[in-house]
Formats: C-alpha cells, sequence, structure tokens
C-alpha cells in the first residue's frame, strides 16, 4: 500500500463513554442511570457484568489523560453523564459532577488535547425512565436544558459537542429488542421513542447554541454500509429503505425537517405519535456530522416484511473481527461519500474500532496485529473518502481503553491501551503504539 498524508490539522483522536469507563456509579452525588439499573438486575449482561466499576477512570483519569498524551492524541471524545450533573434528570445540578468533568477538561487542555464531549450516552437518568424515559414527551425539554446547563458550564474552554451518540441504537435496542437499557420490547414504543429522540435533538441543538458558547454542534450516528444483495431494482431500493431507517433516521429530520423514505407504506407519522408543528422542531440543522462505523448490511427485498420490506443476508465465509462483525473496510468510504454528498457538511469518523481479545504475552506485550491490520485498512477508506472531495476533519478510534461493553460486559475488548481489571493496570497494546507512530507522521504507512 502506498504512503497516504493526512490533511493539516487533521485531528486523530480516541472515543470512550461515561458508563463504560468511569464506575464511580454512585459517588459524590450521582444518581441511578438506566443502565445501573439494568445491569444489577439478573440476566440481563453476560457474566452478571456491571460497570459499577468499569475501567474506574472517575478515579483515574489523570493517569488516561497521560496515556493519551503518550499516544499522541489530538482530540479526546467522552460523554458527559446526565445523573452525574442532574442526579433526578432535572432541578439543581449536583456541584460534584460538574467538577469532575472541569478536572477532565483542565487535564485535556493542559495536554494539549481538545475535548470532544458527547452529552447522551446512553445513560438516561433512572428518575426520568420512571415516567417513561424517551417515550415521554417531556423528556425532550429536560435533556434540553441539561444540555444547555453543561455546555454553559463548560463553555468557556469547550467549543464543539455532540449532541447524541447513536440514537438509533439507544432507541431500537433499548425499546424494541431489549438488549439494552432500559430493556423494553415494543416496537410501538420504539418508534415513539425515535421521534422523541429527535424532537429532543432539535430542542437541544437550539438551547446549546442559545448559550452563546458553541462553535460546532453535531451528533455521532450509528452508520452501516448498505450494499445490495443483487443488482436487481428491488434489491437497489431495499437497500436504499436500509440506508433511510439506519443511517439517516436522526439526520435527514435535524437537517431537512422531514423523516426519509424507510417504510414500504409511507413513514407511520400516526404510530409515531408526530403532532402538526413537530418537524418544526425537529429540524435544526447541525454545523458537523458525526459517522460511527463498525459493519456493513448486505439486504434483500423483502414483500413479507410489511414495514421495511428488508432482509439481512449474513455472508458467509467473511473475515469477522472476535466480536462477530465482519470486516468490510470498503462500508466506511461508501458511509462517508453518501453522506458527504447527501449533506455536504464537514465529518469526523466519531467511531470505528474492532474487538480482539488478545491477552499480554509472557513479556507482558499485548500483540494485537490484526487490530492494526483493521485499523490500516479502514482508515485507507477515510483517506480515499477524502481524496474523494469529502471534508473528514478528524477519526477517533473506539476506543482509548478496553472497556464495559453493553450487553457483552467485559468479554469484548476494543481498547488500544489493555486493561487488567482486577488490578486496573494499563498496558499499551502494539496497535496503541502503531495508532501513536501514525498520528506522529499524520501518514499511513
Ligand atoms: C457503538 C457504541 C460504543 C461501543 C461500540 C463498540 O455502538 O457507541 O459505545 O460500544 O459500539
Amino acid at each position: 500500500m502506498a504512503e497516504i498524508d493526512f490533511p493539516k490539522g487533521f485531528v486523530w483522536g480516541c472515543a470512550t463513554a461515561s458508563y463504560q469507563i468511569e464506575g464511580a456509579w454512585n459517588e459524590d452525588g450521582k444518581g441511578e442511570s438506566i443502565w445501573d439499573r439494568f445491569c444489577h438486575a439478573p440476566d440481563h449482561i453476560k457474566n452478571g457484568d456491571t460497570g459499577d466499576v468499569a475501567c474506574d477512570h472517575y478515579h483515574r483519569y489523570r493517569q488516561d489523560v497521560a496515556l493519551m498524551k503518550e499516544l499522541g492524541l489530538k482530540g479526546y471524545r467522552f460523554s458527559i453523564s446526565w445523573p452525574r450533573i442532574f442526579p433526578e434528570g432535572r432541578g439543581r445540578a449536583n456541584r460534584k459532577g460538574l467538577d469532575f468533568y472541569d478536572r477532565l477538561v483542565d487535564e485535556l487542555l493542559s495536554a494539549g488535547i481538545t475535548p470532544f464531549p458527547t452529552l447522551y450516552h446512553w445513560d438516561l437518568p433512572q428518575a426520568l425512565q420512571d415516567q417513561g424515559g424517551w417515550t415521554n414527551r417531556d423528556t425532550a425539554q429536560h435533556f434540553a436544558d441539561y444540555c444547555a446547563a453543561v455546555v454553559d458550564h463548560l463553555g468557556s474552554r469547550v467549543k464543539s459537542w455532540m449532541i447524541f451518540n447513536e440514537p438509533w441504537i439507544f432507541t431500537i435496542l433499548g425499546y424494541m429488542a431489549g438488549i439494552h437499557a432500559p430493556g423494553v420490547r415494543d416496537p410501538s414504543m420504539a418508534l415513539r421513542a425515535t421521534h422523541i429522540v429527535n424532537l429532543a435533538q432539535g430542542l437541544a441543538v437550539r438551547a446549546v447554541r442559545a448559550t452563546g458558547k458553541t462553535y460546532a454542534v453535531g451528533t455521532a450516528f450509528s452508520m452501516s454500509g448498505a450494499y445490495p444483495a443483487s443488482d436487481s431494482d428491488e434489491d437497489r431500493a431495499a437497500a436504499e429503505r436500509l440506508h433511510n431507517f439506519y443511517n439517516v433516521w436522526f439526520l435527514e429530520t435535524i437537517q431537512n425537517g422531514r423523516y426519509p423514505d424507510a417504510y414500504v407504506g409511507g413513514v407511520p407519522l400516526e404510530r409515531m405519535d408526530v403532532k402538526p408543528d413537530d418537524m418544526e422542531i425537529v429540524k435544526a440543522p447541525l454545523d458537523f456530522v458525526g459517522i460511527n462505523l463498525y459493519i456493513r448490511n448486505v439486504v434483500a427485498h423483502n414483500p413479507h416484511d410489511e414495514n421495511l420490506g428488508i432482509r439481512i443476508l449474513s455472508v458467509p465465509n467473511a473475515e469477522r473481527t472476535d466480536f462477530g462483525w465482519e470486516v468490510y473496510p470498503d462500508a466506511l468510504h461508501q458511509a462517508i461519500t453518501r453522506i458527504w454528498n447527501d449533506y455536504h457538511l464537514p465529518i469526523y469518523v466519531t467511531e470505528n474500532g474492532c474487538s480482539y481479545g488478545d491477552e499480554p504475552d509472557e513479556n507482558g506485550v499485548v500483540n494485537d496485529d490484526r487490530r492494526i491490520s483493521f485499523y490500516r485498512r479502514y482508515i485507507a477508506q477515510v483517506a480515499r473518502a477524502i481524496q474523494d472531495g469529502a471534508d473528514v476533519r478528524g477519526y477517533y478510534a473506539w476506543s482509548l481503553l478496553d472497556n464495559f461493553e453493553w450487553a457483552e460486559g467485559y468479554s469484548q475488548r476494543f481498547g488500544l491501551v489493555y486493561v487488567d481489571y482486577p488490578t486496573q493496570r494499563r498496558i499499551i497494546k502494539k496497535s496503541g503504539y502503531w495508532y501513536r507512530d501514525l498520528i506522529a507522521a499524520n501518514r499511513l504507512q
């Protein structure tokens, strides 16, 4: 592979999320979140794991920022825990919660690393879930109020913000599949939740801009490559519907104030409880798009599915990570160029990465060559998208640390840094050193 230079100022970073790394689940006045509740109940998470301690980042953040500095990161994407700031979801802010993020931001800035926070990476205050969570329209306004309070507080030092992480995943897996918190299995509720989250997104964008302290506001959307199973018009249309539902259900809305054509019989606006003036609230165009990409979908037309009319095919003999996710780098190029062509907004790859279970060898070295191979091939596709004209400003590897991988508990390791959970020792993996060299050269070799 030829060497590829990246644009000057390209932001190389790593991403994490509060519940997955912080621990300290009930310290310093933090309220209970839906993930605390979900993990404390039996049979939800592999091996009964919880995020109670996770990577203990709440206490070890200084050491973790030092690791980031050692890797030469330019940016760090993390999330703010809503119940740390508002234990009940609203009302009076918890000073100690704000203090933690103050300390983290100061530590990052003094290490020369740009903080790039997400306001919601899935840890809804349980008190709001008790009133219906994302199926209650009031949650949208509480969320906007929370966002404005945080941005107002940190806004003198933090300029770019993401409103949501993967709204599609937390509504569909949380309210339809029930495998994520709050564990609801109700397709109509899930659809309703997607609309309330769209309202929340529009309200929050306005609320944070109203502080006068933001420079750029976006969201990190889960996206997949969408590949038709054949060249037939029907399969192509099916792949397009999947793209419309999976990739842009929360992007077409905020940019253009309309739901994309994902349903064969038309978008079920009534089932979603869309009210007459809602789409004006929903529309609040973003300054950038965050793309989180791990997978692709191969899609066939399915006349028996009256909703999306699709069937997702499994790919035999594919290269897969230890999570079982297919390695298909072209998907990242496809998603970036599609979003660039359709929306013409600056793009950040806000997550991309892989789970491989490599452990330290007898010398304490983690030789995760498969991860290096993964990153090399995916990052090459980012370069290709830039060469094709897309305005990609940065790339955030998921993740800095091995961490709590939701329903999979600690069984999947995504980190550039290995975490020995019993001792909390961190070991930079071979891939971490590889990433450090890439960043230093700003060149893929
Ligand atoms: C994404 C999530 C992130 C992490 C990766 C593997 O869907 O945003 O928290 O779990 O998957």
